[in-house]
Parts: C-alpha cells; structure tokens; sequence
C-alpha cells in the first residue's frame, strides 16, 4: 500500500474532473481491480462494494463463470449486428423467456434503451391491438421514478435536476403518486395503454409499495386492458430475494424490463420480455440497435440465466437480507431513522442533525466500505449478493461508528 505521501488518488482523481463532464459527484476512490465483493484502488486500499454498481453486480466482480463464459465467446465472434443471426442469440432469448414466464424477448443494452422499448411498444400495442386513436396514447408513470436518462425518460421525471433544461418534452405520460391505488385507477382512461413502475423505487432510496399494491395494479390493468410495464432493472434478477420484485406478490406483468446484472457486470446488457400479443406488435425495420443482443452479450447473458435458475442467489438475498434489515433497524433512533428494503437492499435515512448522506458515504469509505448517498440524507446499501455474514456485520459496524450510534 503507498503512503499519503505517494498516493496516486489525488492526482487521479484530477486528471478525471479534468477530461469529463461533471454528471456525476463520484465518492474520491480510484478503483484498478476488484473481486467478489471487494475492490481496490490504485494506492491498493481494499473497500466492500456495497452497490454493486447499481446492482449491475449481483453476482460480485469478475464471477467466474461469467469471466470464463466472457472470455469463451472473445475468442470465437463479438460481434455481427442483427443483419444476420448468430449462434448465442436464440439460447439467451429462449432461457430469459423462460425466466420471466414470457413469450418473447427482445435484447438491448442499457436500462433506458429497455425503457425506450417497452414505451414504443406499449403505444404501437394500444393503436393496433386495444385501438386507442392515432396520437393519443398515454402511459401513467409514478412520482418520484427513475427509468433512465434520454429525453422522452426525463420528460416524466419529477426530479428536477433530471428534468430541466432538457426541454421540450415528450407528451403522452401522466404521474401519479407511487404506491396509491386509488389515483391510479382514477388516472386509467380509454387512452391509456400502459401503467410504467418500479415495483421497488430505487432511486428514490429504496421505496417499497405497500402490500397489495402490486397486484392491485395488475387487477386494474387487467380490468382496464392496460398493459403493466415492470421496471425491473434494479430491482429484478435476484436483489431483493425473488427473481423479480413482482414476484412477491405472485404478479406477472405484461412486461418485465431488464438490464443492469443481466450484463453480469461485464457487459452492458437490457432487455424487454413479453407476450406475442405485446412484442409481436414490432415488425422489421420498426425499432433496434446495433449492439442489442449481440454474441459477447448473448454469452454472458446466457450465463446470468443460468446462474439465477440455480435459485441460490435468490436464497441468499432472502437470507443474508434478513441479517442486514435486522442489523440496520438496530440503529434505530440512534442516528438512524427510517430503514426499507427488500432482501439485500436497504435504503437507510441518516438523521440529518447528524451527517448528511454524502458525509456518511464518506466517511464509510474512508473505513473500506463504499456506500453512495441519494436525496440528500439517504444512503443506498446493495451488496454483491456473494457477500457473506460477517461481512455484512463488519460493514453494518461501520455505519454504526460513522453516525456515532455504537
Ligand atoms: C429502475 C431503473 N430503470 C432504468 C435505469 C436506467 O438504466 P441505465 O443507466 O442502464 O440506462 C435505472 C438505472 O439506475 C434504474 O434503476
């Protein structure tokens, strides 16, 4: 490890403000490589990674079934575009199909370009199936979501610094408040095609809906034949100890959106999946992308599958997560005051007459443990889902000795 003296993160961190856009207010760590649960930055600090890259990282850094699949697939074909068809695709999209319950899927790469389909679909379903008038199809979304970063994503955002400036915006969506039923059901009308949620509001620091709500939007859309798009980005493929958040309350929606560990923390991998009746909609020439379900995605992709039919990611969450929820509620009134989350996902609000969210990401990291704050007083806890016990008391420990609650 290199002395203060020596240390290559300052200048690191400099020479990265210097040649990018500051969209992002990173944690001052220099990560150069990182295994399981554990990083390391350039000076040779390690640090528990407890997001997971967003949750990208389900299955922990460089997993190596996913590394060895990765580099099996570098060696024969990366890439050939959609023009053509290659040997990886009809596995992938065959066994996600069958993990989702769904007909068919259809592969992309980033959260928001997922995001971009089920819209697109979801609109061209409701003028050709549901027969909803040419220009006036509206999908209703939730206060407080985040689904992405394009132009037609932020116009539906409530968060201001997502939304301003970036105008004008995309028609077409109404937002109502998260987890209320009865607004909802007030909002459906004949025009409405698709109801857009996150069944746990990440961003937004962990917000689980109330019991019931789930199913209580798939009754509705049923009833009002209106497609229920599930954000399942964040929330899906084994973080919350279901392999889909729905899952929890036995809902299948209309359409799962997937991305983030799809990729298995290598590559960037999304994807669409639903009936033939929804995704059927779409014909040649009609939506796409270069990159979407190419062979290096496809393998990887093929191996995050497998890795959630095993069901073992699932059991650990559900377990492991029970240790962290008991854990944090611990800290309850003592610099802690409010606890949520589903399996190992927690958003943990620090009482701001103590630190703020930022302080305390900090502060944790200068312990060895990367946490990221959002809203201010809230920091997110998303852990590898290979961690084990007692390193989510060592990590919890810490949090406890920043906020002066042990
Ligand atoms: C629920 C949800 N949807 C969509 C996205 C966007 O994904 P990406 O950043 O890969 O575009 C995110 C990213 O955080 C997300 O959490």
């Amino acid at each position: 490890m290199n002395s203060i003296v020596d240390s290559r993160t300052p200048s690191a961190v400099a020479e990265a403000e210097r040649y990018t856009a500051h969209n992002y207010h990173p944690l001052p760590v220099v990560i150069a490589e990182a295994e399981g649960c554990w990083v390391t930055d350039v000076d040779g600090r390690r640090y528990l990674d407890f997001l997971s890259g967003y949750s990208a990282l389900n299955f922990g850094h460089r997993h190596p079934g996913l590394i060895a699949a990765a580099h099996a697939q570098l060696d024969k074909l990366t890439l050939t575009s959609r023009a053509f068809i290659h040997d990886q695709f009809a596995e992938f999209c065959q066994r996600l199909a069958a993990l989702t319950g769904q007909d068919l899927v259809l592969p992309m790469n980033t959260g928001a370009e997922a995001v971009e389909t089920a819209i697109k679909v979801a609109r061209k379903w409701g003028y050709q199936v549901k027969g909803v008038p040419d220009g006036q199809a509206k999908i209703i979304v939730a206060a407080d979501n985040f689904h992405g970063r394009t132009t037609t994503i932020i116009s539906f955002s409530t968060d201001e610094d997502a939304r301003a400036d970036f105008g004008p915006y995309t028609p077409g969506f109404e937002i109502v408040p998260y987890g209320d039923l009865e607004a909802l059901a007030d909002a459906v009308d004949e025009y409405t095609v698709a109801v857009l949620l996150e069944p746990i509001q990440g961003e937004a620091g962990v917000l689980v809906p109330p019991d019931g709500y789930l199913s209580g939007v798939r009754a509705l859309c049923s009833q009002r034949n209106v497609l229920f798009l599930a954000d399942e980005i964040q929330s899906g493929l084994a973080r919350t100890g279901r392999t889909f958040a729905v899952d929890h309350e036995d809902v299948r929606p209309d359409m799962h959106i997937m991305g983030k560990a799809l990729g298995g923390g290598i590559v960037p991998v999304s994807a669409v999946a639903a009936s033939r009746e929804v995704l059927g909609v779409l014909q040649p020439g009609q939506h796409g992308s270069t990159f979407g379900g190419n062979p290096l995605a496809c393998a990887v992709g093929i191996e995050v599958v497998k890795l959630l039919e095993t069901g073992e990611y699932q059991k650990r969450s559900t377990e492991l997560g029970g240790l962290l929820h008991e854990q944090l509620r611990a800290l309850m009134g003592r610099g802690v005051t409010a606890v949520r989350g589903r399996g190992l996902w927690a958003g943990v609000d620090i009482d701001p007459g103590v630190m703020s969210g930022r302080q305390a990401s900090e502060k944790l990291m200068a312990r060895g443990m990367l946490a990221k704050d959002t809203h201010g007083t809230t920091i997110r806890l998303a852990p590898p889902l290979v961690i084990e016990e007692d390193e989510i008391s060592w990590a919890v420990r810490q949090l406890a000795e920043v906020i002066g609650a042990a």
